[in-house]
This record gives C-alpha cells, sequence and structure tokens, in this order.
C-alpha cells in the first residue's frame, strides 16, 4: 500500500488510533505496585475487545516467532516487546513502558507511554520527561514538505542535549493496514534527509531512549529488548497524520 492515504483509510485509522488511546489511558491509570504483568496485558486484551478492535501484537510474527500477548509491557531495563508474565509483579521504583497496537475495521492504531509507579528515583524520571518532550519535540516536524530525517534529527537533537543513549536498532514506521509499512522512521539522522513528507501520511513516531548505552541486548524469549548495561529505557509513541497544515497527532483520546 502506498503511504499517502485517501479520506476513508484516513477515517478508519483515525478510529483504530482512538481506540489505540483509550486502551493505552486505561492501562496508564490502571498500573499499579502489586500487579502481575499478565494481570495488565489481560486487562488490555479486554478493553480492546470491548472497543470492538483486536490486538495487532497478538500471534505478530517476526521470522519464526509469534509474539504471545496483547500489549508490550517493558519494565526498568526492558525496551520494547516486553511479554507480561504471571510471576511478575510491579513494584515500587519500576518504570513500566504500555505499547498499544489495536488493528479495527482492517486498520492500525500504535501508542505507547511510560508510567512510573513511585516512589522512583530521580533520574529515571528526568529520562521518561526528556523521552516524552523528545516525542512532543518530533511530532512539530511532521509536516508537508519537511523529510523524514527532520523528524529523526528532532529526536536526536533533542536527547543529545541530555547524556542518554538513542536506541538505533528499532525505528517508528507508517501505519494502514499493517503494523509496520515504509517510511521508517529512526530516532536519529540528518536534517533534509529521507522520504519527503506529504499530507495523507500516517507516521507511529517512537523514541526509544536509555538512561544509560544505547547499546540493547536480546532476551531469550526472541522478543524482549533490553539495555546492555541494565539501567532503565523510556519509549513515548504517538501516530500523527501529517495535513496540509499542523500535524495531527491521531492517539490522543477525544472523549
Ligand atoms: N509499537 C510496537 C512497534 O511498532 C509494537 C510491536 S507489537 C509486537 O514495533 F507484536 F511486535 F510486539
Ligand atoms: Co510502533
Amino acid at each position: 500500500m502506498k503511504s499517502i492515504r485517501s479520506d476513508e483509510e484516513i477515517q478508519s485509522i483515525r478510529e483504530a488510533c482512538q481506540i489505540a488511546a483509550t486502551v493505552l489511558k486505561q492501562l496508564v491509570d490502571a498500573v499499579h505496585e502489586g500487579m502481575t504483568t499478565y494481570d495488565l496485558d489481560q486487562l488490555g486484551r479486554q478493553a480492546i475487545e470491548a472497543l470492538g478492535a483486536e490486538s495487532a501484537c497478538y500471534n505478530y510474527r517476526s521470522g519464526d516467532n509469534v509474539f504471545p500477548a496483547y500489549t508490550c509491557l517493558s519494565l526498568n531495563e526492558e525496551i520494547v516487546h516486553g511479554i507480561g508474565k504471571l510471576r511478575r509483579t510491579i513494584q515500587a521504583g519500576d518504570v513500566v513502558s504500555i505499547d498499544v497496537v489495536v488493528r479495527y475495521r482492517g486498520f492500525i492504531g500504535d501508542n505507547a507511554s511510560t508510567v512510573l509507579i513511585e516512589p522512583v528515583a530521580k533520574e529515571s524520571a528526568a529520562l521518561i520527561e526528556t523521552t516524552r518532550e523528545s516525542l512532543n519535540y518530533a511530532i512539530s516536524f511532521a509536516r508537508a514538505g519537511n523529510r523524514v530525517g527532520d523528524i529523526s534529527n528532532a529526536v536526536e537533537r533533542f536527547i543529545k542535549r541530555h547524556n542518554y543513549g538513542i536506541v538505533r536498532e528499532f525505528v517508528g514506521h507508517g501505519v494502514g493496514t499493517t503494523m509496520h509499512e515504509a517510511p521508517q522512521i529512526p530516532n536519529f539522522g540528518r536534517r533534509g534527509s529521507g522520504a519527503l513528507l506529504k499530507p495523507g501520511m500516517c507516521l507511529a513516531i517512537e523514541p526509544m531512549i536509555n538512561l544509560g548505552t544505547g547499546k540493547i541486548e536480546m532476551l531469550d524469549d526472541g522478543w524482549t529488548a533490553v539495555t546492555k548495561d541494565r539501567k532503565p529505557s523510556a519509549h513515548f509513541e504517538h501516530t500523527v497524520l501529517v495535513t496540509k497544515g499542523d500535524p495531527e497527532i491521531l492517539t490522543i483520546p477525544q472523549n
């Protein structure tokens, strides 16, 4: 599918994004100390189903690996694609990244947020705020006439002022009928490079930022990416529509 969506496609993506955003907000509000990540994932499954959508993560394939959960729940040193577990209880001081991707009437909505379980180390709180701000800054470059590299460079420039590591192995992406469509949107890059942005593009922008090194390792489950130095990581993501004017964030709940 081409990366410029028709008005009808945009309407469907808009609805999928509203569901993804509503579910993410429910999980952000629900997560608490003492809860297992399995229960948080099940809450996500129920919330997605209650809104008539399905999880785009469940059964998602990457090579021979099939993702076994409904949401991605990544704690502390886990960066992305963590799997909820019965034996993993959320504790005070945890940094919990929640990633919700839904399919609704054939179209995708994708968003993520990172939550602190208080009391949390000051440096973790600062990492999370900076990562959130880097996403908002990057979104302001998602304008017709700019290029993908302008978004990428915005994240990199914003983060460079801090001593954080940028994850390079995972990137943002276009969304449409599948979760990962062109263009890829790295969180680093040169201004003015890459694909030209045009009205009708739907882009999932998602900085993954580490307190320490940007280097990653993969756990034996084949999915969970962790920081090489096991220091915490933060992840925020919105799906954004490029318009003739200002960028429109599709994954902010409207009601
Ligand atoms: N937002 C994540 C991404 O774009 C969601 C991945 S779902 C999984 O990669 F199934 F791959 F885990
Ligand atoms: Co994504």
